[in-house]
């Protein structure tokens, strides 16, 4: 038998992360609404900043993002010094797990948490952990009877994808004041910008004054800059240098710290997009309900969509991915179930709707 190098333990049980589809084979008009962008696309501002870059490509970025960490800490009333960009938040996700988790220790996420948690826990070598949620939302106690003497992280989307519930932050303020002070709770808040809830916040203040919470924010949902992969951490003064120490020198490129400073400026274009979302996310969901199907209460740019049985969301997967309507299946979050719909143009919703519709009625006369 060969010798060969082995990577280390943990690495091979990881399920790589499988994106949502793009394509459906021999349809022309496409509705792609299966991973959470924008169907507004960025803003024109971020587009211009994005080509003016184009004529200095041989010259390396700014590898401490100083001005965009600027643009952000005014934008949103935070110190600087306390913020770190990554190439999306999946990089400032595998970089936690880098610096905080060793072999052994333990990671918790929820139930139907984003994918990439496990993934970055394993990929460090330590054992993802998982809580059980309630009516598809997280459920505090359920994450603290989960901590052992091995945890050092808890991974928390807030609001969650891929069901699109939330915890008010009052709940996550008890969770934080009865964890130990020596884990630390990343505060996943890729959709924050979407929610309209009194009792939302992202988690800004908790960080201010716990040493043990991180806020994760990106730039590739309301944004619109999945593309360009950014993201940013705002944290302690000891975690940020922690990530300091264990990220790239130059993880975030010229175009993506050109183009956030613009997005991040453009507040307009930001509240076209919420506006969009609080138009069509109800007129989605209720339209869901009333075909017979659920649609898990939502407040992010997305919903999922419960089918009654696996054989009908599979059927469902294959028959809007026939007309053009590409949405996500989500049977690797443990919701074989389900599908999940992202928010997309006016034409989009409408044709997603009617397609459920004619789906459903095909569906129950072929039972
Ligand atoms: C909850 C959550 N966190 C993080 C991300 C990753 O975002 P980014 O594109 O910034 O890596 C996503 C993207 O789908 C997400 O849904």
């Amino acid at each position: 038998m060969t010798i060969r190098p082995q990577p280390r333990p943990g690495v091979l049980d990881i399920q790589a992360y499988v994106p949502g589809k793009s394509s459906a084979p021999g349809v022309a008009k496409i509705f792609k609404l299966s991973s959470n962008e924008t169907p507004l696309g960025p803003s024109p501002k971020a587009i211009a900043a994005y080509k003016s870059v184009a004529g200095h490509l041989e010259g390396y970025p700014d590898g401490a993002a100083t001005k965009l960490r600027e643009a952000i800490g005014r934008a949103f009333g935070l110190d600087p010094a306390r913020i770190v960009c990554g190439a999306g938040s999946d990089d400032l996700l595998n970089l936690l797990a880098r610096a905080y988790l060793a072999d052994g220790d333990e990671a918790i996420h929820t139930t139907h948490g984003f994918l990439v948690y496990p993934i970055a826990t394993l990929g460090a070598g330590a054992k993802p952990v998982v809580a059980a949620e309630k009516n598809h939302t997280a459920d505090v106690d359920a994450i603290l009877s989960a901590v052992t003497e091995r945890t050092r992280i808890v991974f928390l989307a807030n609001p969650n994808n891929p069901t699109g519930t939330y915890l008010p932050i009052k709940e996550v303020e008890r969770l934080q004041a009865a964890m130990p002070s020596e884990v630390l709770l990343v505060l996943d808040a890729a959709y924050a910008e979407y929610v309209e809830k009194n009792d939302y916040a992202a988690g800004a203040e908790l960080v201010s004054c716990c040493e043990n919470v991180v806020m994760l924010r990106t730039f590739s949902k309301i944004h619109g800059l999945a593309s360009l992969r950014l993201g940013w951490a705002y944290a302690p003064p000891a975690v940020v240098a922690a990530l300091n120490r264990v990220r790239g020198p130059f993880n975030v490129n010229a175009a993506a710290l050109a183009a956030g400073r613009a997005a991040i400026a453009d507040k307009g274009h930001m509240a076209a997009a919420a506006a969009h979302n609080s138009h069509w996310l109800p007129w989605v969901s209720e339209r869901i309900d009333g075909i017979g199907l659920e649609a898990i209460p939502s407040v992010g740019n997305f919903v999922l969509v419960r089918f009654p049985g696996d054989r009908c969301s599979a059927a469902a997967d294959a028959y809007l991915s026939a007309r053009g309507f590409i949405l996500r299946a989500v049977g690797a979050y443990g919701l074989p179930d389900c599908l999940r719909l992202t928010i997309g143009t006016e034409a989009a919703n409408r044709g997603v709707i009617e397609a459920l519709a004619a789906f459903m009625k095909d569906f129950g006369h072929g039972r």
